[in-house]
């Protein structure tokens, strides 16, 4: 999703913005620019494409803006990419969000005789600020602020003017503290490299910026207090470590994840009769993992709601509910506006976080952190495998068993060490099948929202077709698609479901259909129904999650490199999806 970077101090801005959207590229986007003003002048220097491209070109100036785009309103194009300036080219504005209001806006805008170079909602603010400014730059952007309608986080600077002046709501920024000098950025990915002290800006919040100064307001202008935090990311921790890509770096991470997940605690009261867990995509197939353990462990009922369907149907919730958000950023639009709808509803509100002071890890009642540390890969893995933990940690402690469950997780650090090994011949299923162009995914029971994880992966990195089903559900439909051109992943581990979903695979062999078994260790009898087995290690029938996970990322993995496919950042897709 779109990234923003903001420097004002003494050093040259045009490296420090390009380095910085370098650090965002991972959020995922398809133009980028910057802004630098010099001599009074904004010069501006933006490219459809990677950021790398900025490259071809040196801006001079020591105050600047840059922007990732992702594209919302308006195609990817050289046109469209941020920053925009206004008619007399005094102003420029980078945006994250979506203003609804812009058509509106616009068409007031074209009747007072501006001219719009871009088919963005974005364009509209800074026509707005040149309109609005008497004088002051943030008045202007305290004016303009009410005419908006959506969410946005924006930073404008002005030719002749010493600040950047920036406003939130509903899509994140965070200010940047160095000496003589301060940044802006709207993930702190991109400030570590510079300083460790930020300032979290919150909705309705303008911020001003000098190069030793930084001011906040509400909206009504009165200049409010902040706090300073301390960040504890560490730069090498962003980098690859001499993986091909951060995606199978962060797959390898995945022992350390769960020894440091195991140590999450709660100081959750355990009185909800009902738990509704809403989040997104990955996050939201780790809570249908979650809604199964829930309800097997701690027996409260679990209703699993994607976020964006959440939010606009008009939910039943009771105030004695709980209500669990699960989001690698914390970021996430639809989970957001979720949570928050549960709070209006007096519901209690509790987050699985794994960006530490993200937004919605503010919102919520309470929160832990999943503690994957920062995953830069697009595609989710080790906040996947997080997630998992915590769950299963929650299940446990609603059940008043944390004690013999956490001696239980303990042992799983090997295991997954162990399942991570069977790297090199996941690779060679991979060359025999990575021509394929659908895929079906089976499971059942807790296997079957990793079926619906492993066709995720499949799909959003190497961009095959892949569907996924509870086995069971097979025959009322999707057996349809049961060829030899479709092969079938079935999870099928010695679990109370083995016999059920081994049915299911005869079902598949009896059409044809080619089968890779994902089975435990020692299972025979699967050989005689299945093409390629993987064989993962034995584990307490509950903890099979955890470990099936692994043969599923790597085989995406594996499938996308043979495709040649941009593996961290794949086409369309946004890390942080802070727009609805
Ligand atoms: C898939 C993936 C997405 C995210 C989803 C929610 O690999 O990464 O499906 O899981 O966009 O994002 P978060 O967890 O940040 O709320």
């Amino acid at each position: 999703m779109c990234g923003i970077i903001g420097y004002i101090g003494d050093k040259e801005a045009n490296d420090i913005l390009i380095k910085g959207l370098e650090q965002l590229e991972y959020r995922g986007y398809d133009s980028a620019g910057i802004a630098i003003i010099d001599n009074n002048q904004i010069r501006i220097n933006k490219v459809l494409g990677r950021v790398q491209n900025l490259k071809q070109r040196k801006l001079i100036g020591n105050i600047g803006i840059g922007h990732t785009r992702w594209a919302t309103h308006g195609k990817p194009s050289d046109r469209n990419a941020h920053p925009f300036l206004d008619q007399r080219n005094n102003f420029v504005v980078v945006h994250n969000g979506i203003i609804e209001n812009y058509l509106e806006l616009k068409e007031k805008l074209r009747k007072e005789g501006i001219t719009f170079t871009s088919d963005t909602d974005s364009e509209v603010i800074v026509h707005l600020i040149s309109q609005n400014y008497h004088g002051n730059l943030k008045e202007a952007v305290l004016k303009t602020v009410k005419e908006l309608i959506g969410s946005y986080a924006f930073c404008v600077i002005k030719n002749d003017w010493q600040e950047l002046v920036a406003a939130r709501n509903g899509s994140p920024l965070v200010v940047g503290l160095g000496k003589d000098e301060n940044f802006l950025a709207s993930d702190v990915s991109a400030l570590v490299e510079h300083t460790r002290d930020v300032i979290y800006v919150n909705d309705f919040e303008i911020v001003k910026i000098k190069k030793d100064q930084v001011k906040i307001y509400d909206f009504e202008g009165n200049k409010k207090d902040y706090n300073i935090r301390t960040i504890d990311w560490d730069l090498e921790q962003a980098q690859k470590d001499g993986y091909k890509h951060f995606m199978l770096k962060e797959i390898f991470e995945q022992p350390k994840v769960v020894e440091e997940s195991i140590k999450i605690k709660f100081g959750l009261k355990k009185e909800y009769s009902r738990i509704i867990i809403v989040a997104c995509g990955t996050a939201s197939y780790a809570g249908l993992v979650g809604k199964y353990l829930i309800e097997r462990i701690a027996r409260i009922p679990v209703i699993n709601e994607t976020a964006s369907e959440f939010r606009y149907k008009d939910p039943i919730i009771n105030k004695n509910d709980l209500i669990i958000a699960i989001s690698q950023s914390g970021e996430t639009a639809d989970t957001l506006a979720a949570i928050k709808l549960a709070k209006e509803k007096g519901a209690k509100t509790f987050g699985l976080i794994n960006v530490i002071d993200s937004t919605i890890a503010r919102e919520v009642d309470d929160v832990v952190y999943t503690r994957a540390g920062p995953e830069i890969g697009v595609a989710s893995t080790k906040a996947f495998i997080s997630q998992l933990v915590t769950l299963y940690k929650l299940a446990f402690y609603l059940a008043n068993k944390d004690t013999e469950s956490d001696d239980q997780l303990k042992r799983l650090k090997p295991i997954i060490i162990e399942a991570l090994s069977l790297n090199e011949s996941i690779k060679k299923i991979a060359e025999q099948y990575y021509t394929h162009s659908n895929f079906l995914y089976i499971g059942r029971n807790l296997s079957f929202p990793l079926a619906l994880e492993g066709a995720l992966k499949l799909k959003e990195i190497s961009y095959i077709h892949a569907e996924a089903y509870p086995a069971g559900e097979l025959k009322h439909g999707p057996i349809a698609l049961v060829s030899e051109e479709t092969p079938t992943v079935a999870i099928c581990p010695q679990d109370q479901v083995y016999d059920k979903t081994r049915n299911n695979i005869e079902e598949i062999k009896a059409r044809l259909g080619k089968v890779i078994s994902i089975a435990t260790i020692g299972d025979e009898r699967i050989k005689e129904i299945s093409d390629n087995i993987i064989y993962i290690p034995k584990v307490e029938e509950i903890f099979y999650p955890l470990v099936i996970t692994i043969p599923l990322q790597l085989l995406a993995y594996h499938i996308a490199d043979l495709r040649e496919c941009d593996i961290d950042k794949p086409r369309n897709l946004a890390k942080s999806v802070t727009v609805e």
